[in-house]
């Protein structure tokens, strides 16, 4: 199928200064020589400039060698060389990944710390001459250097698909990694590697955690001769392959009659099982394991406990140097609705935070933002807040299962910032502020090398990758935002809005708010103040306020007619003591609870006065009202675009748009109705609501 280049789509840049036209680059090592082909690729496309490549060591060295004095470029606009090198003792940080540009006297040098760090150099060089012609020249002309090193260690995708080429929770067509069973390898296998290394992504799990029927047999022989083939590819961009794993594999593949983690049988499958799979696939980074969770297999089985599984696993996998990722979302999916007293909340810190110290080394624990389920705001994990002496990643869904499935506009960087810019307050003697999500997941606060962030990935075979267009930018922005921590979700939308349309102001005028609005204005006409889950089941689109109220998977909202929301207070189901001081008391005292979050935490009647001075039940009448409003204002302003962009972009977006736009009224006309007839009060504004 015909595939966009999403931000790769180079376009020629006018005003662009790159005055280069040798690259210096030995490309007898395979990761220069993907950095030298990237370069070249883009200086032609985007500023006409063809680079001659000079490949010969002694050469390179001699030219470099010769001026190592910084930003000394020659007058006038000289017609240069461009140097790729790796050279670790260049950068300020040593770091295998970090990259510094810098003129020097001898032309521009891109100097990786080691291979990924080149990759990384080049890339940013590519993506500073795609978005921001200024600074281009300023690096050009020897007024600016760039250095960056990852902010966090592991920054991963967590793919959802099935051999069968479908995906869990896929909005944007089938599996470019699988179909009919096998696994596919092509030209977009290559250019969704170079879309992962252009912002930083260096691991990805291929297959859906909930692995199913034949997914199970991906560590079997039949596949692992085309797993080293993908392996490879995607270590030449400097990825790792992971994949998930099935717990229940000595069973099912081995038949073994159990798969307990302290039985010698199923320790020796495994050690078995990873020395067959490493034999086949070196490059392997490990596996994501999703155990005693929504029905998967796992050690509660077998009365052990997730550090029994998960060290089982790790020790096996140790001496190949894989890691385990260990999700955390465990929880019990069989509540009876009546029961107020266990609350799905408190489940990821009960089950992990009495085991904290005892995983092993290689053994990293993969905890989504929120204690429920990727739901359109919830707080942090409290898991970040307590876990102190265990390898943590954060994961996110890029996906937008509860936020829109990609027909609406939903950029969620805005959100994922805020996790991680939460104050966990884990380290008393942290200086101030020191102690953020960020802190913890980027290995900064404890130590850590095996931690980062992985995001449940929003792509599939559609031609633009993401279904919605600008889905896009949440693929983008979560790979820019894993690597830099300190970029703003508006630097972030800003060089994906130009990366991917050009440097044209009115499109950038227009998307830019969009974007930058689109979370809150879905939080509106959704569900608003916390509350979440008032959406249809299963598939989990569309409006329904009771849809999983009196269902087994423990997500309620407790409406009746006379308020709303789950007390999660001391007095009710305790999980805020989850939280360290001083959050905690924020949370349970209703005037300092965030009032974004306030059904999360409270139990509120609908004559509750908010601190806007409106009522609870006024203020959900004008959210719907307002979010509605914002969603066909989104529309209009979007027909400006019409001849500024390619027309099948254009009416992709437009569609879309107007489908968000009516299903936004649906529920605003769905929620307010429920909530008019539960309450019996009428809308100040006397507004139509049936
Ligand atoms: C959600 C989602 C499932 C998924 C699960 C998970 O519950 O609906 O499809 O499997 O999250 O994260 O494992």
């Amino acid at each position: 199928m015909a595939y966009s280049k999403a931000w790769l789509n180079y376009r020629v840049v006018d005003h662009i200064r790159f005055p280069f036209d040798t690259l210096y680059a030995d490309t007898g090592n395979e990761q220069i020589r993907i950095a030298a082909q990237e370069l070249q690729k883009a200086a032609k496309e985007l500023a006409k400039a063809k680079l001659n490549c000079i490949s010969d060591l002694a050469e390179i060295k001699r030219a470099l060698g010769k001026s190592d004095d910084v930003g000394a470029a020659p007058k006038g606009a000289c017609r240069g060389a461009v140097y790729m090198e790796i050279n670790p003792d260049r950068l300020s940080l040593a770091d295998e990944e970090g990259y510094l540009i810098r003129r020097q006297a001898c032309g521009l040098v891109i100097c990786g710390g080691g291979e990924g760090g080149l990759l990384y150099g080049t890339f940013a060089l590519i993506r500073i001459m795609q978005t921001d012609p200024q600074l281009l020249s300023k690096i050009c002309s020897g007024k600016q250097t760039v250095e960056k090193s990852p902010a966090n260690p592991l920054r991963m995708l967590n793919h959802w698909d099935n051999t069968d080429g479908s995906i869990e929770r896929g909005y944007a067509g089938k599996s470019f990694f699988f179909a009919d069973h096998e696994l596919v390898i092509d030209e977009r296998t290559r250019d969704y590697a170079r879309l992962l290394a252009s912002v930083g992504i260096n691991a990805t799990v291929i297959n859906n955690v909930n692995v199913r029927g034949a997914a199970t047999e991906l560590i079997t022989a039949r596949y692992l001769p085309q797993l080293a083939k993908l392996a490879k590819l995607f270590y030449t961009y400097r990825i790792k392959l992971y994949l998930s794993l099935n717990f229940a594999a000595p069973i099912e593949l081995g038949g073994l009659a159990t798969c307990d983690p302290l039985e010698q049988d199923v320790q020796d499958f495994w050690k078995k099982k990873m020395d067959e799979v490493y034999a086949a696939v070196p490059e392997l980074g490990g596996f994501l394991v999703k155990a005693d969770s929504e029905g998967r297999p796992g050690p509660f089985t077998y009365g052990r406990d997730h550090a029994q599984g998960a060290n089982m696993l790790a020790e096996a996998i140790a001496p190949h140097g894989g890691n385990i990722i260990w999700r955390c979302f465990v929880y019990n999916c069989r509540q009876d609705w009546r029961d107020r007293k266990t609350d799905r909340a408190r489940a990821g810190y009960d089950n992990f935070m009495p085991l904290d110290g005892q995983f092993a080394d290689n053994v990293i624990l993969q905890i989504k933002n929120g204690p429920m389920d990727f739901q359109v705001r919830e707080p942090v994990s409290p898991l970040f807040s307590g876990l102190k002496e265990t390898n943590m990643m954060l994961e996110v869904q890029a996906a937008q299962e509860y936020t829109g499935q990609q027909k609406h506009l939903c950029y969620l960087v805005p959100m994922w910032k805020e996790v991680l810019g939460f104050r966990t307050y884990a380290e008393k003697g942290a200086t101030d502020g020191a102690d953020t999500v960020a802190d913890i997941v980027s290995g900064r606060l404890y130590g850590q090398r095996n931690c980062g962030m992985a995001a449940v990935a929003n792509t599939g075979d559609d031609e633009n990758w993401t279904g919605h267009d600008m889905a896009a930018a949440n693929f983008y922005g979560f790979g820019r935002l894993a690597f830099d921590t300190e970029l703003t979700a508006e630097e972030i939308a800003k060089e994906w809005v130009r990366a991917t349309y050009g440097c044209d102001r009115e499109v950038l005028e227009c998307m830019l708010p969009m974007l930058l609005s689109s979370w809150e204005i879905y939080e509106k006409y959704t569900s608003p103040l916390g509350i979440g889950w008032m959406v249809n089941p299963s598939h989990h689109y569309g409006p329904n306020v009771d849809g999983y109220e009196y269902d087994r998977w423990g997500t309620y909202h407790y409406s009746d007619c006379h308020g709303m929301g789950v007390d999660r207070t001391m007095a009710g189901t305790g999980y805020v003591a989850q939280y360290n001081e001083p959050n905690r008391g924020m949370y349970e005292n209703i005037e300092s609870c965030p009032e974004e979050l306030l059904l999360f935490f409270h139990h509120v009647p609908y004559t509750h006065m908010l601190k806007t001075g409106k009522t609870l039940i006024q203020h959900i009448y004008d959210s719907h009202f307002e979010g509605a409003m914002q969603a066909q204002n989104m529309l209009l302003n979007f027909d400006s675009l019409k001849h500024r962009l390619p027309p099948e972009v254009f009416e992709r977006i437009h569609t879309r748009l107007k489908m968000q736009a009516d299903h936004a009224k649906e529920w605003r006309d769905r929620i307010n109705t429920y909530y008019y007839r539960m309450s019996g009060i009428a809308d100040e504004k006397g507004r139509t609501i049936y």
